[in-house]
């Protein structure tokens, strides 16, 4: 089995420049940060994305991966990180494993490499998911933070 000259390069690119391809984590403190972690049961390879997230209008800001694998899984995740900046997480939900494998050109063999990114985004967006409400439930929204008249409307205030 061969790689293509795709994943060749962007494998070699990655140990060459880790930064520029979004290796790393983001601070987990930070309250606008999610991760989705992913394994591989055929192989036991592993991949994390931290996404940085806009809380209005969850769009992506940044991101950043880990990935323990070979040079598919780590080609998939670099071309993953490209493909999620600056989408909502409504239309990062809607890239496939296979765009990434043909995008990279993975052998049928290599497949499952680009699975194991697609499978991050869905735990990201669960995470997220649970943060936001757990912030709404700890924070529900004060008079202040209505628009003008709205409780009126729904009459609480009545
Ligand atoms: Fe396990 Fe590629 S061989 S992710």
């Amino acid at each position: 089995m061969a790689y293509s000259s795709k994943v060749v390069n962007r494998f070699e690119d990655v140990l060459k420049n880790p930064e520029k391809h979004g290796v790393g984590r983001f601070d987990p403190k930070d309250p606008n940060v999610v991760t989705g972690l992913a394994g591989a049961p055929a192989c036991g390879d592993v991949m994390k994305l931290d996404l940085k997230l806009d809380p209005v209008t969850d769009q992506i800001l940044d991101v950043k991966f880990k990935t323990y694998g070979c040079g598919s899984a780590i080609a998939s995740s670099t071309m993953f990180v490209e493909m999620l900046k600056g989408k909502t997480l409504e239309e990062a939900k809607l890239i496939k494993d296979k765009e990434i494998a043909d995008a990279l050109e993975l052998p049928p063999i290599k497949l499952h490499c680009s699975v194991l990114a697609e499978e991050t985004i869905h735990k990201a967006i669960k995470d997220w998911e649970d943060k936001t409400a757990h912030r709404r439930h700890n924070n529900p929204p004060k008079d202040d933070d209505v628009p003008d008249g709205r409780w009126n409307w729904y009459g609480i205030n009545e």
